[in-house]
């Protein structure tokens, strides 16, 4: 796992006059009914019925601070089904990983790509990335949230259970990446949310007090009320990339948030259970869950593909 760099934007740096272009940061830079022409856009390629090639002759640049299966595959199919060509660049091969300032490598960037996706750790890495691109910047996984993977996780619910409206979503285990990216949909789509987070492990203050205005989200240290009558149930393991040292710590402070198959009857009869992946069986989740008859995971694992290509078509097509 290569370490992570700080490669700020130099104090003096201005971006330069930029043509025009929308970035993808998080959910919320989006508005419902936009989510939603995405969604229709992203059901379309799902279903086979789009056969357009909006990135012909267009290319997208794929910074991988971070070690990825999911995202990396289904950005570069994605380019590739769209008609594009995407270039994959980790720290070990790019002038980034030596330290050469993001502001520069988005401005570099920007002179040969159509477009930019970022994995990596500070969040605020990503938004100086955006500010000096002159072209479209996704956000692949920061630290803070994890934006394609939880469209996909709700695009996974309206496929399974028709609708996300008048939903119940209960997220059980740690406040990170994903946990704020639920935080940000209930901000936008509405429905409610339960977290059930250990104590020191609370989702972002200011996402959470953002989405309060918008649905009924709560933070809960009991996992079973969480899942009381849930019709979503879902989580992710314990230690994020980057918190590997703090595995031990946090499988003792985790111990309580597992969802096992006691947990899932407290939930809806109907009720389906969402994974980002990669799992851990027989911590966060059991394996009769994962593997049982209400894990939506591999159709999860899908619906990134099919989200990031409306996303890409959306702001680069
Ligand atoms: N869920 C997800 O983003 O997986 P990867 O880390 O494999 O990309
Ligand atoms: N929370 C996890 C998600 C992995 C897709 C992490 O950041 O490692």
């Amino acid at each position: 796992m290569p370490k992570p760099v700080r490669a700020d934007a130099p104090s003096a740096a201005q971006p330069e006059s930029q043509p025009p272009h929308r970035d993808f940061l998080q959910i919320t830079d989006f508005t419902r009914p936009e989510l939603e022409q995405l969604f229709a856009l992203a059901e379309q390629m799902r279903a086979g019925t789009y056969a357009k090639k909006p990135l012909a002759g267009k290319s997208l640049a794929m910074i991988f601070m971070k070690a990825s299966t999911r995202t990396r595959v289904s950005f570069e199919v994605g380019t590739f089904q769209l008609g594009g060509h995407a270039l994959f660049l980790s720290p070990r091969d790019v002038q980034l990983g030596r330290g050469e300032p993001i502001a520069d490598t988005a401005r570099v960037l920007s002179r040969y790509v159509d477009g930019v996706m970022i994995r990596t750790f500070a969040h605020q890495d990503a938004e100086v990335l955006a500010r000096y691109a002159s072209v479209p910047v996704i956000n692949g996984l920061t630290d803070m949230v994890h934006p394609c993977q939880v469209l996909a996780d709700v695009l996974t619910v309206k496929q399974h259970l028709g609708t996300y409206d008048g939903k119940v979503v209960a997220w059980i285990g740690d406040g990170n990446n994903m946990a704020n990216s639920w935080i940000n949909a209930a901000n936008r789509f509405g429905f409610e949310l339960r977290l059930a987070c250990p104590e020191g492990y609370e989702p972002a203050d200011h996402l959470l007090a953002e989405a309060k205005k918008h649905a009924n989200v709560t933070v809960t240290r009991d996992p079973m009320a969480a899942a009381e009558g849930a019709h979503v149930v879902t989580t992710d393991v314990w230690a994020s990339m980057g918190q590997e040292q703090e595995a031990k710590t946090r499988a003792k402070a985790f111990a309580r948030f597992v969802v096992n198959g006691k947990l899932m009857k407290k939930a809806d009869p109907k009720a389906i259970f969402l994974h980002c992946l990669p799992a851990h069986r027989g911590e966060e989740v059991a394996a009769d869950v994962i593997d049982g008859p209400q894990s939506r995971v591999w159709d999860e694992a899908e619906n990134r593909l099919h989200v990031q290509k409306a996303i890409m078509a959306t702001l680069m097509g």
